[in-house]
C-alpha cells in the first residue's frame, strides 16, 4: 500500500508528514544538517524562536535552494516556527514572528505555532527566554489571554507572514476554547508523542476537530540530559521494536518514525548527524502490517511516560490556570 508523504491541513495547505526536528541542535551543526535533510528528501523543517537556531535553519534552507543541482523553489519546503513564551502579549505575536522571519531570512513561514500555553513576562532582552523576577523565580504571566492571542495569530495569516497557524503543548480544553472563537481554526497541535506515550485521547480529539498532530520526541529523545527522576524512554533498543525492525530489515529508529506516519501523525525526529538524518528519512519503502501496528499501539502506557517535563518543573507553573498538563 503506498503512503502519501503529505497531509492536507484545514488551512488548505499541504504539510509533509516527515520533518527534521531542531530542538537542541547546535547552530554550528544545523545548517549542514538542514541541507542534508533536504538532500535526503525531507521537505519540512521544524524550529522555534526559543531554540535560538533559526539563523542556522535559514542558512541551511538558502544554501540548499541555491545549490545548482537542486535549485528548488521556497514553496516546496514547509517551515515551522513558534511564538516564544516571552512574546505572548498584545503586539508580541507579530513582533516575534517578524523577528523569526528575519532570522530565517524568509518572507513567510508555512506554520506558526504558539509554543506553550503559559506566557512569561519581563524579558530584559531578545534571548531572555525565561525572565526571572526579583526573587529569581521565572516570571509567569498570569494575564495571558489565549483568545486575544489567537486573534493576533489569525492576523499573521491575513498579513501573509504564515500560511497556517496552530498550537503546541496545549491540552484539549485549551484548544476547544480556541475552536469556539476561531475564524481560522488551529490546523496543527504539536506535542510529545512516542510509543510509550501515544496521547490517544488527544489524538481522537484532534482527529474529530480536523487538527493534525505533530509528534516531537518520537525516538524518546535519547540525547537529552535529564534530571535523575525524569522518565527516559528506551525505545531504540526495545525488544518488540527491534523484532519488527529486523523483520523489515530497517533500524528501530525507522520503525519508531514510520509508526506515526502510518497513523497520519506528522513526525519530526531530531538529528544533526548526516547518516542518521538519511536513515530516519528513509521510511517510505516499507509498510508496517496491521498486526505490527496493533502490537506497537500496545506499548502505550500513558501520561506516566511523558518525558518532557521541564516546563512543569518551573516553580508555581502547575498552579497557573493555563498549565496544560496535570503533571
Ligand atoms: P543526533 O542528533 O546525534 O543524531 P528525538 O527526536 O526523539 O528527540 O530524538 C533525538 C535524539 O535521538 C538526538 O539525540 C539524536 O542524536 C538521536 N538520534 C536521532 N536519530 C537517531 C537514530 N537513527 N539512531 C539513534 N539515535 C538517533
Amino acid at each position: 500500500m503506498s503512503q502519501e508523504k503529505s497531509v492536507k491541513l484545514s488551512s488548505g495547505h499541504m504539510m509533509h508528514l516527515l520533518g527534521l526536528g531542531c530542538w537542541q541542535s547546535p547552530p554550528e551543526e544545523l545548517s549542514a544538517a538542514v541541507e542534508a535533510a533536504l538532500d535526503a528528501g525531507y521537505r519540512h523543517i521544524d524550529t522555534a524562536y526559543n531554540y535560538l537556531n533559526e539563523e542556522a535553519v535559514g542558512k541551511g534552507i538558502h544554501d540548499w535552494m541555491n545549490k545548482a543541482t537542486a535549485a528548488q523553489p521556497r514553496k516546496d519546503i514547509f517551515v515551522v516556527t513558534k511564538l516564544p513564551m516571552i512574546g505572548m502579549y498584545a503586539g508580541g505575536v507579530e513582533e516575534y514572528l517578524r523577528k523569526s522571519l528575519k532570522k530565517l531570512n524568509l518572507d513567510y513561514v508555512d506554520l506558526f505555532l504558539i509554543h506553550h500555553p503559559v506566557g512569561f513576562k519581563g524579558a530584559a532582552h531578545d534571548k531572555d527566554l525565561m525572565p526571572k523576577d526579583k526573587n529569581g523565580m521565572v516570571n509567569l504571566d498570569y494575564g495571558t489571554n489565549h483568545i486575544e492571542l489567537w486573534k493576533e495569530m489569525e492576523k499573521m495569516v491575513d498579513l501573509g507572514l504564515t500560511k497556517s497557524i496552530g498550537v503546541s503543548n496545549f491540552n484539549a480544553n485549551q484548544i476547544r476554547r480556541l475552536l469556539a472563537i476561531a475564524r481560522i481554526p488551529p490546523a496543527v497541535q504539536q506535542v510529545e508523542m512516542h510509543l510509550e506515550f501515544q496521547q490517544l485521547e488527544l489524538q481522537k480529539f484532534c482527529q474529530e476537530n480536523n487538527i493534525f498532530m505533530t509528534a516531537y520526541g518520537p525516538l524518546g529523545s535519547p540525547g537529552r540530559q535529564l534530571p535523575g527522576e525524569a522518565y527516559k524512554p528506551q525505545l531504540l533498543n526495545n525488544a518488540l521494536v527491534k523484532m519488527i525492525a529486523d523483520h523489515h530489515k530497517v533500524t528501530t529508529a525507522q520503525v519508531l518514525i514510520r509508526y506515526w506516519i502510518q497513523r497520519n501523525v506528522v513526525v519530526i525526529p531530531k538529528s544533526t548527524n548526516k547518516g542518521r538524518i538519511q536513515v530516519n528519512g528513509n521510511v517510505w519503502g516499507f509498510h508496517l502490517s496491521e498486526q505490527e501496528m496493533e502490537a506497537l499501539l500496545g506499548m502505550n502506557k500513558g501520561p506516566a511516560c511523558r518525558s518532557f517535563r521541564q516546563m512543569s518543573r518551573i516553580p508555581g507553573i502547575t498552579d497557573h490556570v493555563e498549565c496544560p498538563f496535570d503533571s
